[in-house]
């Protein structure tokens, strides 16, 4: 995979999946931008980065806020020239089962994780559509596909997630850009680490074939092949990268 004259914008960059996502694109020759609201961990993304001989720049944003896309993506152009690569990875829980749920927390994990998706790829489409090309890769979760006990606004917005990819693909395949998105089992990463009980995690691992948690790398690898010219006959995909987890 080659991603020399690619640029790229990956969401939630700073920490997890993202980072990892950010690295290995960076790895592979993109200018990457790394967005997070949270620019510590971007900024040590980016630092790590350009370290290795890449170029990379870490901006602070709220996925959920139009305002921070344009501008984002804006300075991306000035700093590297016509954004080619968006990864929808940003993202949150505020665990519920359905009878209980809270409203606002229903609509909070649904603003961050679908509507902040709407919003990216609506902002990237026309400096996609001007180049003619371009790669938009959504992080879903297989959670959309077998749904989360005590997870429902988080597994409704993936579910919808996958909707939206599928909907975009079919929308902008016309323009040259491709949508896919991945659909991760447990992986490894800070947020689970902080809020997954050993007995949830022991009870998900049992379910999986693989019987281990991914690591962010390997998330990665697949998100970096969804976006790379080696998939260039791959949209609206959803491809589970789940160690076997829903067969
Ligand atoms: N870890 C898993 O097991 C797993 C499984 C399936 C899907 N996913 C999905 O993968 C993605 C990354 O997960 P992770 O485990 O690396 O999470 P994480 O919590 O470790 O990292 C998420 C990052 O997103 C950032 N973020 C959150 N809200 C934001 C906002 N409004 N604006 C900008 N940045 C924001 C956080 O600051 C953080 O750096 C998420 O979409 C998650 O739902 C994770």
């Amino acid at each position: 995979m080659d991603f020399n004259t690619e640029v790229a914008l990956v969401t939630g960059a700073g920490r997890g999946i993202g980072l990892a996502v950010a690295e290995k694109l960076g790895n592979l020759g993109a200018a990457v931008v790394l967005a997070d609201q949270d620019l510590t961990g971007a900024e040590a993304g980016a630092l790590a980065i350009e370290g290795a001989g890449g170029r990379a720049t870490a901006l602070a944003m709220d996925v959920r806020r139009a305002e921070d896309w344009q501008e984002v993506v804006a300075e991306a152009v000035r700093r590297y020239g016509p954004l080619s690569v968006l990864v929808n990875n940003a993202g949150f829980d505020r665990p519920g089962g359905v009878a209980k749920l809270d409203r606002c927390d229903f609509e909070a994990v649904l603003e961050v994780h679908l509507t902040s998706c709407l919003l990216g790829m609506q902002t990237v489409l026309p400096v996609f559509a001007q180049a003619g090309q371009g790669a938009i890769v959504n992080v879903s979760s297989v959670y959309a596909k077998i749904g989360g006990q005590g997870e429902a606004a988080y597994s409704a917005a993936k579910a919808g997630m996958v909707g939206l990819t599928k909907s975009a693909a079919r929308e902008m395949a016309r323009q040259g850009v491709r949508v896919n998105c991945v659909l991760p089992g447990l992986t490894n990463t800070p947020a689970i680490r902080a809020m997954m009980s050993e007995k949830i995690k022991a009870k998900l691992l049992a379910e999986t074939p693989l019987r281990r948690m991914a690591q962010p790398g390997e998330i990665a690898n697949v998100i970096a092949f969804l976006a790379s010219s080696e998939a260039s006959f791959v949209t609206g995909a959803a491809w589970e990268v789940s160690g076997g987890w829903n067969m």
